[in-house]
């Protein structure tokens, strides 16, 4: 890390310099104006701030994608990966699929936390093509996942489908 932050905000670049290390993911994404993010517990136990950060390996040739907690993560770990926010994987004219099953499904309930369900959702997607019950309950741990992508070209795919 040179002094200038560089990464991946739902697919536009971002170059920051003069980082405060204490900063953390959730307190720039809200202060952009990204506020789906949202702040719950601030300890990592609610997910409410759950964002995919996606990262290229180039020894394995892979993408690797991973559910990160935002309020934990200093803003200074992004630099060289690829940051997708619920604002990232739909719209109001066009949703995620995930985000239209759990409509679909009455899966919200005060919608707080509903973005970071989602993303756990889109991380499930990524992982299994059709995923089980059981699959899903699973990726709803903090594990990183290998996805099935292998460039980040197609891991941006999967979030504009
Ligand atoms: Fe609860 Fe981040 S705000 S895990």
């Amino acid at each position: 890390f040179d002094g200038t932050l560089r990464f991946y905000l739902n697919g536009t670049k971002v170059v920051l310099d003069d980082i405060d290390p204490e900063v953390t993911v959730l307190e720039y994404l809200r202060g952009i104006g990204l506020t789906g993010t949202k702040l719950g517990c601030g300890e990592g136990g609610c997910g409410a701030c759950t964002i995919v950060v996606s990262q290229f390996n180039p020894t394995t040739n892979q993408i690797y994608h991973a559910s990160v907690n935002a309020c934990l993560a200093p803003l200074v770990s992004l630099d060289g990966k690829h940051v997708i926010t619920i604002e990232g994987i739909g719209n109001t004219k066009r949703p995620h699929p995930t985000q239209e099953r759990v409509a679909m499904g009455n899966g919200s309930q005060c919608g707080f936390c509903t973005p970071g369900i989602g993303h756990e959702l889109v991380r499930a997607a990524a992982q299994h093509d059709a995923p089980t019950e059981h699959e899903v309950e699973e990726v709803f741990g903090p594990v990183c996942v290998v996805g099935k992508f292998t460039t980040e070209s197609e891991a941006l795919q999967l979030c504009n489908d």
